[in-house]
């Protein structure tokens, strides 16, 4: 059904409203043609093809995941039920210098590539074509996908452990616009990760100097989130600077016991910093991360669980330390003989996590790794988690709040227009939920549990869960840089 004066394919009544902005609750309802709200708020006479009575609960835009490894499920995985199932409508993929495109490689790509994809076939030598692949066989949820530092390099150079020459550099930032062009949203680094260890911060400054003309951004994973965290964040912001974009700093964390705590530091910094330029950030709400199985790892982490191991598959879900011991190795020979693996690493500390969670202007973001045999419980529970846990039972915030940093916060930071917000002529992109209900089930035990209390999720009008159940609808699309709202003007 068209817009205008016909009918609403969909009415929602008898729901609070959480419009997305962090204003308070209010009664009310919506209505939806086609792919977009027509009427928010008092509905009167209105009626729809569809009515559902909300009983009650919340309604919210839908959830955007600010951090995603979710480039290949997409493809693979397009009902992605992990996601869909918290209310997440939209992910922003390609992150920690990490994407499938553009790449060709006949090899299995070294870690932590091979968390998105180990299958040198699952890689596209140009970005256009794998966002047309998004199109032919569209997901459940909306896609933003970035260029992929550490994919740039693998592509233009034959070994990754020294600086690009300057040959190089114009041959991935050559390869960097023209995946703008075919509408990357921009360009994320892993400087923390072997691929990129060795490039010097002016090479990722060179390279970004091409999202400028663009309108594009620029997320980080950065050098270094444990003892030198702080000179990481000035990197950081020299880059936003010197390139003259704005920059998201990927789930905020003071990794490993000696840091705990650094986050009153670390928010000062980004908050002095943010007056000078456009500085974002997202965070996950657990007190373990997860990666690649590495040694590096282990020196900031006071447990560590495998999360997939290609020699030892039995290994998955299992304490290295355990492993190690009936090996009769120490925990860093058992590392040896598990990889290439994967880990969860308890390495924050929880005043940490509530602070940077409470931070303003931090997002929520899942990281989560959908393609580990075990993977950390933030992949599916991540949303109910800020909203039931962190925003309910804890009372770190506001019901209103907790939306905001997962709708239009989010939908801000990244240029989504006319998403992250519930008024007329916005995307109908919904969510809604029973705020006494709603929590994450997934936990390191058993991580693959959908979140409860999600009564239905909508994406561009479409019904996509209801009842606890995936209705089996896709319709998600993938958004092209040029859909996006330009930022406004960095420094330069
Ligand atoms: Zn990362
Ligand atoms: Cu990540």
């Amino acid at each position: 059904m068209s817009r205008g004066n016909a009918k609403p394919d969909l009415v929602i009544r008898n729901a609070w409203i959480v419009d997305g902005t962090g204003a308070p609750r209010r009664k009310g309802g919506v209505a939806v043609a086609d792919d977009r709200i027509v009427a928010a708020g008092e509905l009167g006479e209105m009626t729809g093809a569809t009515e559902i009575d909300a009983g009650g609960r919340v309604l919210a835009p839908g959830f955007i995941d600010a951090h995603t490894h979710d480039d290949r499920a997409l493809l693979v995985d397009p009902l992605m039920t992990c996601k869909v199932s918290q209310g997440v409508t939209t992910v922003v993929a390609g992150n920690c210098g990490v994407s499938l495109a553009p790449l060709t490689t006949h090899a299995r790509p070294p870690a932590p590539l091979d968390l998105v994809c180990a299958d040198p076939a699952g890689f596209y030598p140009d970005f256009g074509a794998y966002l047309d692949a998004l199109d032919a066989d569209p997901p459940a949820t909306n896609a933003l996908a970035q260029v992929g530092h550490a994919t740039l390099r693998l592509g233009a150079m034959d070994r990754l452990d020294r600086a690009a020459t300057g040959a190089e550099v114009r041959a991935m930032r050559a390869r960097l616009e023209a995946a703008l062009e075919a509408g990357a949203s921009g360009l994320s680094t892993g400087l923390f990760y072997p691929p990129a260890a060795a490039a010097p911060t002016e090479e990722v400054i060179e390279i970004a100097k091409g999202l400028h003309a663009f309108g594009a951004r620029h997320s980080t994973h950065m050098r270094d989130e444990s003892d030198h965290v702080t000179e990481s964040l000035e990197e950081t912001f020299r880059i936003g600077r010197e390139a003259a974009v704005p920059v998201i700093i990927s789930h905020h964390k003071c990794s490993g016991r000696a840091n705990h705590g650094r986050s009153v530091e670390t928010l000062a910094l980004i908050d002095k910093a943010r007056a000078e330029q456009p500085i974002g950030l997202d965070c996950y709400p657990y007190v373990a991360g997860s990666t690649t199985l590495s040694r590096d790892m282990l020196s900031d982490a006071s447990e560590v669980l495998v999360t997939w191991s290609e020699p030892k598959p039995e290994a998955a879900g299992r304490k290295l330390s355990e492993l190690a011991r009936e090996m009769g190795v120490s925990e860093a020979e058992a590392v040896g003989a598990l990889m290439p693996a994967g880990g969860i690493f308890f390495m924050m500390d929880e005043a940490d996590v509530r602070r940077i969670l409470a931070y303003p202007h931090t997002m929520i973001g899942s990281d989560g790794l959908p393609h580990d045999a075990h993977p950390h419980p933030r992949l599916w529970g991540t949303f109910a988690r800020v909203l039931g846990h962190y925003a309910r039972d804890v009372g770190l915030f506001s019901l209103e709040e907790a939306v905001r940093k997962m709708t239009s916060l989010t939908a801000a930071q990244f240029g989504l227009g006319g998403r992250g917000v519930i008024r007329e002529g916005a995307y109908a992109d919904l969510v809604l939920f029973d705020p006494d209900q709603i929590r994450d089930a997934a936990t390191f035990e058993r991580p693959k549990v959908p979140a409860i209390g999600v009564a239905l999720v909508v994406v561009n009008g479409r019904v996509v869960w209801r009842d606890g159940a995936h209705t089996g609808a896709r319709p998600g699309r993938a958004l092209r840089l040029q859909d996006l709202e330009r930022p406004a003007a960095a420094a330069s």
